[in-house]
């Protein structure tokens, strides 16, 4: 099997056999080929040399209907649901239920929507609910049921699990396995090594474009398929830092917006790498979109290096300095008909632009010294962005917070879907813009995230602070101790 995109040799002479019965961990950095190769086996995409089989006889499928006729179920890597129609109606896409008169039938679909949910977990979503209004991760699950419910013969889960909480994950992992024992052959695509090594029977790992390794995932560990996926082991250690007690930067006092926070006082210095941890419903989000100043303060003052931060929309946000990367991509705005530039620099474009001329060769170096350090793999800036990997169109939208120069950068689960590898590179350019004085807050799921780069921690619970813990009082322990306190 390959597949090039113009002179971009994105898959070279795979070889791959899937079992009935098996798990499959599909592993590789970003940029490596794995969601091309699932799109060809599932005939989003044709290849450019090779032949498929399926059950001893080839096959190929011209388009995606096709390939779900025939049994295979792809769950992309990027969100689908259509946020206008219920969860039960998005289920049902092509297959509504219909009444003896011809009508959709509406109370049929509720039930059947509400036994596909249970099956992964999922049966606290509401059916009724409009999916646009749930959490990414609720979306996650709606897009799995959705592929559950056909029952594929061939079921390809394309990073399905990047926002789930550990309590969806085992509903997940649950269904994952009652389908591997029905007999269905899975491909399951991660940046979480640890849920692969739990959940695969074997592990491929596919590097530039080629097989670089596989064997069965017992057989394996951690640090080996860090190694077959970069060719170096990734390690990133915390520098202890010293941050000047003298500015500060943000100031939250007593702030609430009416719903999900209360009373909140926090000081991030300038200069300080400042997390925010908390389980689901915690008010993470919504504490750094009151900051952002897309949601409003209900009561208490916000400040921005001494002045009051008065926001009435984003735009103001950023001409003071504020800059948010959001959960999500689909949500964090990417222009997809867009080149990778134009939407790298989008929210600079004030800064680039100085004269009514936009500066091209200054956007174009910016550019370039991004792709550098953060490793974007394209092949040229003028790239549409969707046509990159999911990893890396979350670094172009990281590198475009920072073109924009903030003095306060927020970020929202900035490693979602990032590489192992990346995740390090990500670490060190958030460190060093630190040590060059931008200020950040940090809200992130993962423990060992906020342990490898945060100077302090704000634990949230309920919507309130539980607390604020400095690097020496920081542990695994006593921060989830801190989030599940009033729970
Ligand atoms: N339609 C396209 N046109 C041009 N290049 C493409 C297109 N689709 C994918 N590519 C390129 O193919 C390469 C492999 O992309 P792919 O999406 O398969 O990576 P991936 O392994 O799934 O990565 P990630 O973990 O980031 O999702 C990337 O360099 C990407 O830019
Ligand atoms: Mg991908």
């Amino acid at each position: 099997m390959a597949k090039s995109f113009g002179g971009n040799h994105v898959l070279r002479s795979v070889d791959i056999d899937l079992y009935p019965g098996e798990v499959v961990g599909l592993l590789g950095e970003n940029g490596a080929g794995k969601s091309t190769l699932m799109q060809i086996l599932s005939g989003g995409l044709q290849a450019d040399a090779g032949s498929i089989e399926m059950h001893g006889k080839p096959i190929c499928f011209l388009s995606v209907a096709e390939g779900i006729a025939a049994g295979v179920s792809f769950v992309h890597q990027e969100l689908s649901v259509i946020g206008a129609l219920s969860v039960a109606e998005n289920l049902h896409l092509g297959r509504m239920p219909k009444t003896k008169l011809g009508f959709v039938d509406g109370s049929a679909m509720r039930t059947a929507a509400g036994r596909i949910l249970a099956r992964v977990g999922a049966s606290n979503i509401d059916p009724l609910r409009e999916a646009g209004t749930l959490r990414a991760g609720e979306q996650q699950l709606v897009e799995i049921a959705r592929a559950a419910a056909r029952d594929p013969s061939l079921l390809i889960l394309d990073e399905p699990t990047s926002s789930l909480t550990p309590h969806e994950v085992e509903g997940f992992t649950a269904y994952v396995r009652e389908a591997r024992n029905r007999g269905a052959a899975i491909v399951f695509i991660t940046h979480r090594l640890e849920e692969a090594l739990a959940l695969c029977d074997r592990i491929v790992v596919l590097r530039n474009g080629s097989i670089v390794s596989e064997g069965p995932a017992r057989e394996t560990s951690r640090e080996q398929i860090v190694t077959d996926m970069t060719g170096k082991p990734a390690i990133y250690e915390h520098r202890p830092r010293h941050i000047p007690a003298t500015e500060i930067a943000l100031k939250l006092e007593n702030v609430s917006d009416g719903r999900h926070l209360h009373e909140v006082d926090l000081e991030v210095r300038k200069g300080e790498i400042f997390g925010l941890f908390g389980l689901v419903g915690a008010g993470r989000t919504e504490l750094l979109d009151l900051i952002h100043g897309v949601r409003k303060l209900k009561s208490g003052e916000i400040k921005l290096f001494g002045e009051k931060h008065v926001v009435r929309d984003p735009s103001v946000s950023v001409r003071s300095g504020v800059v948010i990367v959001p959960e999500g991509r689909k949500t964090a705005g990417i222009l997809p008909l867009h080149s990778v530039r134009d939407n790298a620099s989008i929210s600079s474009l004030r800064r680039f632009s100085r004269s009514p001329f936009k500066n091209s060769s200054r956007e174009k170096q910016r550019m370039e010294e991004f792709r550098a350090s953060l490793g974007i793999r394209m092949a040229s800036d003028d790239q549409r962005i969707s046509t990159l990997s999911g990893g890396n169109q979350q670094k172009v939208i990281f590198a475009r917070a920072l073109m924009a120069n903030p003095r306060l950068l927020l970020l929202d689960e900035p490693t979602h879907g990032v590489d192992v590898g990346a995740k390090v590179d990500l670490y060190s350019i958030i460190a060093r813009e630190a040590e060059h004085g931008l200020t950040v807050v940090m809200a992130s799921s993962e423990v060992p995230e906020i342990l490898a780069l945060c100077d302090r921690v704000a634990v949230l619970s309920k919507g309130r602070l539980a607390g604020v813990l400095s690097r020496n009082e920081m542990t695994e322990d006593h921060i989830l101790t801190m989030a599940f306190r009033e729970h």
